[in-house]
């Protein structure tokens, strides 16, 4: 939920914690595909469409649409739940690139799908 602590003098909530929570978001489902860690290396352009407002609950769905050697893309979508129970809308979209690390940080191959048997 959006906290008035995200939010800058105006009292609009920073377009820097609704990225923030996409990163956490793709992260959790770029790990769980590469069933360990993963970093982000890169964002792709994004747009906000509409704002988020203390009170709203942002929504973020994650699709995992290419899987490369040790990266994988995947596509963000955040959406703001209005005063917890209104109507969604979409705020924006990304799509971001995580690479599987190993222990030190080094790249590692992306298990292949079946991997956890
Ligand atoms: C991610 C990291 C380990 C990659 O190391 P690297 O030596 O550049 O690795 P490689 O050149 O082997 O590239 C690894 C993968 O990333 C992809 N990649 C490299 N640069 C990229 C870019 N700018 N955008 C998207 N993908 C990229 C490569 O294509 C490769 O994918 P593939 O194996 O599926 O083909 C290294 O760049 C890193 O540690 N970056 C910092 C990550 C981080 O701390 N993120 C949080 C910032 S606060």
């Amino acid at each position: 939920m959006a906290m008035p602590a995200d939010t800058n003098a105006a009292g609009d909530i920073f377009g820097g914690w609704v990225l923030s929570q996409m990163d956490l978001a793709g992260g959790i489902a770029a790990g769980q595909r590469a069933l360990g860690r993963v970093v982000t290396i890169s964002v792709d352009r994004m747009t906000f469409i509409r704002p988020v407002q203390v009170g709203d609950v942002l929504c973020v769905y994650c699709s995992i649409p290419t899987v490369g050697r040790t990266s994988m893309k995947v596509a963000i979508e955040a959406w703001a739940l209005r005063h917890r129970h209104g109507g969604r809308e979409k705020v924006t979209d990304a799509t971001f690139t995580f690479v599987a690390v190993d222990d030190t940080g080094r790249p590692r191959p992306v298990p292949p799908l079946d991997a956890e048997g």
